[in-house]
């Protein structure tokens, strides 16, 4: 076989290859699509405004905040014992934490909260029994607040709103965001270029065991 006809055959092959890839790479990244659009409801609590901004892409929903309709529960003081439990929680913006007083004396006072956030927490101490709940629709970051009677006592707490909902690196539950590793690489694009690597390698042993071994191919200026 003449190099030229091997190059032929070899750039067809390669075209289809590429077209396979091309393929691959589409489906994948529809479902890349699809994780997008669950983080693309995100608030971001770096504007000026304060405001948490959604840019849409919900599901029709009205509520364009991904925590909105979940509820998180911490317990006040439980068996007595002078914490919050769980001590810090973690919520996506939009979600609600639910304080339930198991024991009297305590309350919920915030510390130290986001800049352009607002919350007041719940002040008058309780029993057991009350509950508070407050909707977190304002910016991400880290709500620390204190039981002020016990705060010396490490009664203390924290809310973390960010956009996972999740702690990060946490047991793996989280989903990952490639983008919180700091390097702007799409998602899938390791599986894609994996998949391209494979066929490569694929059509390239072809060649090689076909021809490899072939007198023409270790001679390639003879015709
Ligand atoms: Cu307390």
């Amino acid at each position: 076989m003449k190099r030229r006809d091997f190059l032929k055959i070899a750039t067809g092959s390669a075209g289809g290859a590429a077209a396979i890839g091309a393929a691959g790479a589409r489906s994948s990244s529809t479902s890349a699509a699809v994780q997008e659009g669950e983080g693309n409801n995100t608030t971001s609590g770096n504007g000026t405004s304060g405001n948490a901004t959604t840019d849409g892409g919900g599901s029709g929903e009205d509520e364009g905040l991904p925590g909105a309709g979940t509820t998180k529960t911490v317990t006040v003081a439980p068996n007595g014992q002078l914490v919050f439990d769980p001590e810090t929680v973690y919520i996506q913006p939009g979600a609600t934490v639910e304080w339930e007083w198991a024991a009297g004396g305590h309350n919920v006072v915030p510390e130290s909260i986001p800049e352009e956030a607002s919350w007041e927490g719940h002040e008058p101490l309780e029993d057991s029994g009350f509950t508070y709940s407050h909707t977190f629709d304002g910016p991400t970051g880290e709500y620390q607040y204190v039981c002020t009677p016990h705060a010396g006592a490490g009664m203390v707490g924290t809310v973390v709103v960010n956009e996972s909902g999740q702690e990060p690196g946490g047991g793996g539950e989280a989903e990952l965001d490639p983008h919180h590793m700091g390097v702007p690489f799409q998602a899938h694009f390791v599986g894609i270029a994996t998949i391209l690597m494979m066929i490569v390698s694929l059509v390239y042993a072809f060649f090689v065991l076909k021809y490899g071994e072939s007198q023409n191919a270790s001679a390639p200026n003879k015709e």
